[in-house]
């Protein structure tokens, strides 16, 4: 049987095992996938031992994903420029990679099952963590017409979006948006809602038909769902699409499969009281 791990801190609350396990059975193949909670300080230690003992694919969340990126032998595109690795597997010749589904994770759940049309669209991106940096690129790969990037500390922002050098990235503090119309899409990758708090978001920038997504997840909806709905949105996600999503994007780079996820999001959503 293949062997596959969570990598957390912590790490009880993962829904991955129980995610990739729907997987499994839809795609006929068996499979053990379990939590492994390491300290930062045993994080590399216990990665190795877990692919020297046969370990076949790992993901890996809070608070690894820079330190992952930094084990990796080889690190994949999308996950050197997002600085975050959420997904290791190990190469023919025994060498370990990494790379980051979350952006894509993000882009299907928009896209795909709610046929947002991110092309063509204007979209804002509160945070500049390593939440925000793990989806930039998928979002700006989407076509969108402009991404404003906004965040507490506005450096971070700036930094973030510099990085990229892409006439369509407009980046700051959240006093960029006094005079914002608007905007198509607004996504939260602020932690805020891990503290029932939301940020500091004007009003106006939120208008009945945009899609206002949290990254973050919660039973009932997220503080900042709560907020876009009072304020006249009817376009209201949380993140448990994008968590089933890049799980699927990861099982896909294991196996060379990628299993069916409507299902499992139906279940999520009716576990969180969502759906
Ligand atoms: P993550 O990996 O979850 O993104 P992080 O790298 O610590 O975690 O980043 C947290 C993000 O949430 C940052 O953008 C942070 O803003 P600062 O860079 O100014 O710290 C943002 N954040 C956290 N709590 C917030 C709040 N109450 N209001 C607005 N932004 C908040």
């Amino acid at each position: 049987m293949d062997h596959y791990a969570v990598f957390g801190h912590p790490v009880a609350h993962s829904r991955s095992p129980w995610i990739h396990a729907r997987f499994a059975a839809a795609t006929g193949v068996s499979l053990c996938y379990r939590r492994i909670d390491a300290a930062p300080e045993c994080f590399e230690t216990a990665v190795r031992a877990f692919f020297a003992g046969g370990g076949h694919g790992a993901n890996v969340t809070l608070p690894h994903k820079h330190a992952a990126c930094a084990l990796a032998d080889v690190v994949l595109p999308r996950a050197h420029t997002a600085g975050a690795v959420n997904t290791l597997m190990v190469l023919p010749d025994g060498r370990i990679a990494g790379d980051n589904t979350d952006g894509t994770g993000l882009v299907v759940d928009l896209v795909d099952n709610h046929h947002v049309a991110l092309a063509g669209s204007r979209v804002l991106l509160a945070g500049a963590g390593g939440a925000a940096a793990g989806v930039l690129d998928a979002l700006l790969d989407a076509r969108p017409a402009s991404l404003c990037i906004v965040n507490r500390t506005p450096e971070r922002a700036r930094a973030l979006g510099a990085a990229r050098d892409d006439a369509r990235i407009d980046a700051g503090g959240f006093e960029l948006l006094a005079r914002a119309p608007a905007f198509d899409v607004v996504i939260n990758a602020t932690a805020a809602s891990l503290d029932g708090d939301t940020p500091p978001i004007p009003a106006h920038c939120i208008a009945a038909h945009s899609v206002c997504y949290d990254l973050a997840y919660a039973v009932g909806g997220t503080a900042f769902n709560a907020w876009a709905r009072a304020h006249g949105a009817v376009r209201v996600l949380q993140g448990t699409g994008m968590l089933v999503e890049q799980a699927a994007e990861s099982f896909r780079l294991w196996r060379g499969v990628r299993p069916p996820t409507a299902e499992v999001r139906t279940r999520l959503d009716r576990l969180l009281g969502a759906g």
